[in-house]
């Protein structure tokens, strides 16, 4: 089997942060201690995705390019593209195509945020497995989000996008593995009245096929979208409590990188010395010296 491929969508107006985003695209803007990029591309990184495709506004996409380069300082390769206009989510899966080729892939939100126990071991084996898998999350309001729900026997029966009677409260997160077969159906859509390419009515094609694995993510994990200023202040004041009780960093891509076996600790010395004087540096240092 092909590796599979990581798709990152940053971009997007961020309309819900200005005037903040007015000049700057909402997934360089730091949670905590990072910019917000970084929490997700940890999580395609600790799915064992090495290959990434960044698709941005063309005002964003040289900040990334900037931010990470080839990506090689995390041991990983990174590509860049453009999004033109933000018509849709499932739109990021047609602009990925040639980089994808005949591989599987995961598409990634740029402004989602995932943490709690066992997450590598449940990111790495729904990778492994050769249907799309969709992650989903209790939440309380869940006229924001796609939502799926399930039959009288448990079985998940139904996806429906942003819905104003909710039939669960099982959110449909912003992380989905996709067999090759995405990029033809994404292709297939027709804009919703939203005028956008949507996501929603790529998980309902692999559902009704029956080739759509559930990964429901227990009470004891956060999941955040940070598109809006309360939930930004959340993620950030959740990971700030974390690191500081706990003296570990999340989503500091060089130590995945390091655990995964693609950096060496000489690498990261060499980092060090490029940055400046933060907590993240000093962090990458206490993780050398071990
Ligand atoms: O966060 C999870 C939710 O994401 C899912 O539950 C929904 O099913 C899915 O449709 C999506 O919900 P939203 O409609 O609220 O997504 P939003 O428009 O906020 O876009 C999500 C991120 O993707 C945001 O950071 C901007 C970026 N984006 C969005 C679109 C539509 C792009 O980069 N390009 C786009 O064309």
């Amino acid at each position: 089997m092909k590796n599979r491929k990581g798709i990152l969508l940053a971009g997007g107006s961020g309309s819900r942060l200005h005037p903040v985003t007015k000049i700057v695209s909402k997934q360089i803007l730091p949670l905590y201690d990072k910019p917000m990029i970084y929490y997700s591309i940890s999580i395609l990184m600790m799915a064992g995705i090495r290959e990434i495709l960044i698709i941005s506004t063309p005002r964003d996409i040289n900040f990334f390019e900037n931010l990470f380069g080839d990506g090689s300082s995390f041991g990983i390769t990174l590509n860049y593209a453009i999004q033109e206009e933000p018509k849709g989510i499932a739109q990021a899966l047609i602009i990925a195509e040639k980089f994808v080729g005949s591989s599987s892939m995961a598409l990634m939100l740029g402004d989602n945020f995932f943490y709690g126990n066992n997450l590598e071991e449940i990111l790495i084996s729904s990778s492994k497995k050769n249907i799309s898998t969709i992650f989903a999350y209790e939440v309380k309001d869940p006229t924001r989000y796609g939502i799926i729900s399930c039959n009288k026997n448990g079985v998940p029966n139904k996806i429906s996008e942003k819905p104003k009677k909710p039939e669960s409260n099982f959110a449909v997160t912003g992380l989905y593995f996709f067999e090759n077969q995405a990029i033809k159906v994404a292709k297939s859509l027709n804009p919703s009245n939203r005028g956008e390419l949507e996501i929603t009515d790529v998980n309902k094609y692999f559902l009704k096929k029956k080739k759509l694995n559930v990964q429901y993510l227990s009470r004891g994990f956060a999941w955040l979208d940070t598109g809006t200023f309360e939930s930004f202040f959340e993620a950030s004041q959740l990971i700030r409590t974390i690191e500081n009780r706990q003296g570990i960093k999340i989503g500091c891509l060089e130590e995945i990188s390091l655990n995964k076996g693609w950096i060496s600790k000489s690498k990261i010395k060499l980092i060090i010395k490029s940055l400046g004087k933060s907590t993240y540096v000093d962090y990458l240092k206490k993780i050398v010296s071990k």
